[in-house]
């Protein structure tokens, strides 16, 4: 491991973290399992998002220059919590599909190259690189997890033999949004090194609940939404891009990412010169005065708990459920590739999805159906009695078999 970078807060061990139920507004009847869909918003976050609102009642609340570089707080927040040193790395995007844009725009890729990432990924972290294989003719190579047992290993390994020599670009996200299926990104990381691809992640589905240290796995870029495990709001996404793309072309060219545009007085005195690090690919109109407060608080929450703190929260919450369903016949992915922020329950035989579907929507217990797995996200609000009422349906499903 490499040390660690100046000026970067290491996660001091801390005593275990308890239910956060009462950070939060989900109401008791509702047994709420879909982080992975969406974060609820914490209850901070919620009075930060009022009070900003409130500030454009009144315009002269919103002060020139200062408030519209508030945003630089993003980038500190989000630096803290993925062990980055340099938070004008960060950018303030809209979103993942236009985080992997940026990248895509800023890498070449050419005829008899090839870009890998994994099958059923994500979509917003699909589409450009369909792109930029069809238009260069590069190979796109979906690495499917392969049948048989021990299908994370497998999944992993494959992932690792399609990047060869002639792999441009290595785009994968830290945990599948299906399944939950883990991917070492130490270890894809190495290997896109070893072979001079460009390592991009979308980590989306795991910063806030699971700890992403930026100086061990080495991305080149990694872009993460705001409105799942951040806790955030919707179209918003923060994105660390690393000297690969420093002399890089953003897709809007947005006066305030460049040099001297605080000075109001002068900006038709045009600068060719961006501001440094990852600032010239903030979307226009970064200083998102409504969404920007809100993501700040959450982020702050999440600081204060600690992302390892919270995985351990899911793993403890989670771990005598797994065991029984298991004694049901619901199966997960092995502990080793899989964490526990986010996982599917395959059925025992027999067990009808549909009717499965209903009986969570007649308990009011939230969780989404991705192809043949319950796909369970837990997290910080979630106590034993939601457990119970989860477990509850997973009874009923097995004794209507
Ligand atoms: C892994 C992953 N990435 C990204 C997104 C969202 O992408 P976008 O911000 O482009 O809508 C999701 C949403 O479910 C996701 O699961």
């Amino acid at each position: 491991m490499s040390e660690p970078a100046v000026g970067v807060r290491e996660e001091a061990p801390r005593a275990a973290l308890g239910c956060q139920r009462g950070a939060f507004m989900l109401p008791r009847s509702l047994a709420y399992f879909n982080c992975a869909y969406m974060g609820p918003l914490p209850k901070v976050a919620e009075g930060a998002g009022v009070e900003a609102i409130g500030r454009k009642t009144v315009p002269t609340r919103i002060v020139p220059p200062t408030d519209f570089w508030s945003t630089d707080r993003l980038r500190e927040l989000f630096a803290r919590l993925v062990h980055l040193d340099d938070p004008m790395r960060v950018a303030i995007q809209p979103g993942v599909s236009y985080g992997v844009a940026t990248a895509a725009r800023n890498l070449h890729v050419e005829a008899g190259q090839n870009i890998v990432i994994t099958h059923e990924q994500f979509p917003g972290n699909v589409y450009s690189w369909r792109r930029m294989a069809g238009e260069s003719g590069a190979q796109l190579r979906a690495v499917a997890p392969g049948d048989g047992a021990d299908r994370g290993r497998s999944w992993n390994t494959r992932l690792l033999e399609a990047i060869d020599a002639r792999t441009a670009v290595v785009s994968v996200p830290n945990v599948h949004w299906t399944d939950g299926t883990w991917f070492d990104l130490d270890q894809i990381g190495r290997r896109c090194r070893d072979v001079g691809a460009a390592f991009i992640v979308d980590a989306t589905q795991s910063v806030g609940a699971l700890d992403f240290d930026v100086r061990v796995v080495r991305p080149d870029a990694l872009i993460v939404a705001t409105y799942k495990w951040l806790l955030g709001p919707y179209s918003l996404s923060l994105a660390y891009f690393g000297p690969r793309f420093d002399d890089g072309t953003p897709l809007e060219e947005t006066w305030i990412a460049r040099d001297r545009s605080s000075d109001f007085q002068n900006l038709v005195d045009y600068q060719d010169a961006y501001a440094p690090g990852a600032v010239r690919y903030d979307v226009s109109e970064r200083s998102n005065f409504f969404l920007a407060p809100i993501a700040a608080a959450s982020l702050e929450l999440l600081l204060e708990w600690g992302p390892t703190r919270i995985q351990e929260y899911c793993r403890v919450l989670t771990r005598d459920f797994l065991r029984e369903a298991a004694e049901m016949g619901y199966s997960v992915e092995d502990e080793a590739w899989r964490r526990s922020h986010l996982f599917g329950l395959r059925m025992p035989t027999a067990v009808d999805l549909g009717a499965l579907r209903d009986m969570l929507a007649r308990r009011n217990v939230a969780a989404s159906l991705r192809g043949t797995a319950l796909r369970l996200s837990p997290n910080v609000y979630n106590d034993d009695e939601d457990v119970a009422a989860l477990m509850d349906v997973l009874k009923d499903a097995v004794r209507a078999r």
